[in-house]
Order: structure tokens, then sequence, then C-alpha cells
């Protein structure tokens, strides 16, 4: 696993069943039950009966804050947990670990225990992590069931992992490392929406030479930008990250071109911008450099008292875009903006998604102490068509990705139309 970063399938307020099987490796089931957790998920765990013997229900209770689902027949469990509304609810189901028993039950459509009863209500998509013996798993019949059920297209597999076993023999069979099964689960819940389209997003500042030794900046950190690029790589995009200087590592599975002044991030996005479907500028490009940068160190002795620095204005890299897109007579690509605001958040969004002609304008309060510049937190309005609005409440800045995300793919299905 880990071709992206994990941090790009936020879980915040996804609704998670967790089946536990009955099998050595069930006590890896609590660290998984906390990770979902630690994720943001709400998770119900359900055991079968044979999972009670490795691990106790009250294990899991206390990690997850939820009475646990054991007894399809047990009325009191019935009235307080109501199994089939926990199956229809969930947006998606773990069975971790799915044992050689439990994937024949499902194979064969049996529903003789709580677990299979719901894995056959459900709508959402089920994500199996068998564990069990070397020779269980390559046996044929263990086989056929996973292919079967891998082959209904709405279930699928992580792991097993090849290592040492609890039965003392190495091979695969080992349940998937629980931060492997998280990440698949982040995977499946997030929408592929953007597959096979190319996302073009800029991050971070842009330093503005004044000699050698200085520069002129701002306060960009970079994270939403990065975070975006994560995000549209996690729901399929081509990505192409152009990033001003930043102290972040560069995201996993995204095309990386670093820049430093606001003249090499235009030349960067301007060249590349025809073949996207979708350019999101999230850098804080500078609007004015020094109009000529001294190539020697500027000396106090030799600047007089109270030096001036003369500026030139840097091109608006946004609005050239919406112009050369104009121009065309084109509507792709689709044009996402942001407006770094100390106040009248959303009247300067409304005014820029004008003024710069896109399509989406992501309005951020940068006075705030939890929002804006170099916090892992953000809050925003995005002025979308029509100036319409939409609030996205304090969340980190993946999450908050993917709801300019969901708002931006949206319009580059209906402009691809
Ligand atoms: N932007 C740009 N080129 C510039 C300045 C800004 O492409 N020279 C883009 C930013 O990437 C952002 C949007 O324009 O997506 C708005 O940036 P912002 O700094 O909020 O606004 P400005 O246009 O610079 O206006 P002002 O500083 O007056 O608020």
């Amino acid at each position: 696993m880990g071709d992206l970063d994990p941090r790009a399938f936020p879980l915040r307020g996804r609704r998670v069943v967790l089946g536990v099987g009955g099998g050595i490796a069930a006590y890896k089931a609590a660290e998984l039950a906390r990770l979902l957790m630690g994720a943001g998920a709400e998770v119900r765990a359900v055991m079968t009966p044979a999972a009670r013997e490795f691990l106790t229900p009250l294990t899991l209770q206390t990690l997850t804050g939820h009475p646990v689902g054991t007894d399809l027949f047990d009325l009191g469990q019935e009235s307080e947990i109501g199994h089939i509304r926990l199956a229809e609810q969930a947006d998606l189901v773990i069975v971790a670990p799915a044992t050689a028993d439990l994937l024949a039950r499902m194979a064969s459509g049996m529903a003789n225990d709580l677990l299979t009863t719901l894995l056959l209500v459900t709508r959402a998509p089920v994500l199996l992590a068998p564990a069990m013996n070397v020779h269980m798993w390559s046996h044929e019949l263990v086989q056929e069931n996973v292919r079967r059920l891998v082959g209904l297209g709405r279930i699928h597999l992580v792991g097993p992992d090849d290592g040492w076993l609890a039965c003392r023999m190495t091979g695969p069979g080992r349940l998937a490392e629980p931060a492997d099964i998280l990440e698949a689960a982040g995977r499946l819940l997030v929408p592929h929406d953007l597959a096979g389209r190319s996302v073009l997003v800029t991050a971070g500042p842009t330093h503005e030479a004044l000699d050698p030794a200085r520069y002129l900046a701002n306060r960009s950190s970079g994270k939403m930008g990065y975070a975006l690029a994560r995000a549209a790589a996690a729901r399929g995009a081509r990505v192409t990250l152009v990033t001003g200087p930043t102290a972040l590592a560069a995201p996993l599975g995204v095309a990386v071109v670093r820049v430093t002044t606001a003249l090499e991030l235009e030349a960067a996005v301007s060249s590349r911008a025809a073949e996207q479907d979708l350019v999101v500028m999230a850098a804080a490009v500078a609007d004015f450099r020094a109009a000529r940068a001294a190539t020697k160190k500027l000396k106090k002795a030799t600047l007089g008292a109270t030096p001036t620095i003369t500026l030139a204005e840097n091109p608006d890299v946004l609005a050239g875009l919406g112009r050369a897109r104009a121009e065309r007579g084109a509507r792709l690509p689709v044009l996402v903006g942001f407006a770094a605001e100390t106040g009248r958040v959303t009247d300067e969004a409304r005014r820029k998604l004008v003024a710069k002609g896109c399509d989406l304008i992501v309005g951020n309060d940068v006075s705030r102490r939890d929002a804006g510049f170099a916090t892992d937190t953000n809050r925003v309005t995005i002025v979308g068509p029509g100036k319409k609005l939409a609030r996205v409440p304090l969340a980190t800045k993946d999450e908050v990705a993917h709801r300019i995300l969901d708002a931006a793919a949206a319009l580059v299905s209906a402009a691809r139309k």
C-alpha cells in the first residue's frame, strides 16, 4: 500500500461498521477501531460468536463508545442497536479479520449470525481483511470464495500480508496492518470523480528577490495547496503541483514543479493550463516584485537612512487564465481561485470571482488563528456560479480540500458534457 498519502482519505463523520471474525488476529481489530476513531469515523463493532473467544466485546465497546453487536436473536441488543438500520446507514463495512469460515458463509449468502446477516442487508462497500493459516489461504475453496465475493464488485480486499503467522508458519495469511486497512477504507470512501482528469494545483508563497540575500514573501505555508494536490490524486486525477518555496514534503503520486517567483509560477502554469481539466490556484502569489533586484547584497552604508524599494506589479496569473479561456471560448480548464482576506471575506470572494473570470473562489479569513496561513485546519466559504455560497466549517485542510473538490469535480464533469 501507500502510493498515496493516507491523509488524502479523511474519514470524519463517516459511519463504519467493523465486523470482527473469530481468529487470533481479532486482537488487532482493537487497534483498527482506535485508528478509525482517530481518523474521525463513527465506528460500530459487530462480533461473531467465535470472535468473542479471542477478544471481549467490552474492549471494542470501550474504544468505540457504542454497544457491540454480538447476538442476532437478543431482543435487548436489537432495540438498543437496531442492526438493520446500522447496516442500511453504514458508509462502509470492514471485516477484520475475515476468517476462512466467514468468507465461506458470505460467499454462499448465509445469514446465520449477526455479522453475515448485516452483510446481506448493507448496500455499502465492504472491505475484507482476511487472516488465516497459510495453507487455508491458498486452499482452492478459500480462493474460489474470495474470487466470488470480489467478483460482485462491491466487495474489496486488503491483504493478507506475507509474514510470520500465529500458527508458527511464514507466508501469506497475516492480517493486513491496521494502518493499511485504514488507508484502504479511506480510498473506498473517497469518490473517484476525477479519474482520468488532469489537475494542476499551485501552492505556497512566492519569493521575490530584493538582492541575493533578501526577498519579499508572505505567510503561506503551502498546506492547503498540498492537501488539494493529495486529495485530487486520491480522487483519481493526474496531478501537477506547482509549488513555491515551502517546508513540506512532496505529496506522493503527484508531479511536482518547483518555482520561486511569481513570474516563474506564471510560466509554469500558463504553459500547462491548456491541457488541464482543472486549475486550482491556492498559491499566495506576490502581487509585487522589486522593480530591479540587486545582483549584489545591498549594504546599509550605501543605502542611506531610510531606503526606498521600487516595486513592479506581477501578472495576475489566475486572471490571465480566465482571459485566455474566454478568448478560446472554452469551458475548460475549470478555474478555482482563493481569496485570502482579513475581513469582508464573502464580498471579496464574490468580487474576485467576477474580476478574475473564474468558476469558484474559496474565501478564507487569514486573520484567524485556526484558519488560513500555516494552520492544519481551515474554515472557508466557497463562492460558485451565480455567486452561490457554500460554507465549510472548521475542518482539517485535507477535509476542506475534498469539499472544494466536490464542487470543482461537479463543474469539470458538467463542462466535459
Ligand atoms: N493570484 C494570482 N496572481 C497574482 C495574485 C493572486 O494568480 N499575482 C491568485 C491567487 O492564487 C488566488 C487569487 O488570485 O487564487 C486571489 O489572490 P489574493 O491574494 O486573495 O488576491 P489579489 O488578487 O492579490 O487581491 P488583493 O491582494 O487585493 O486582495
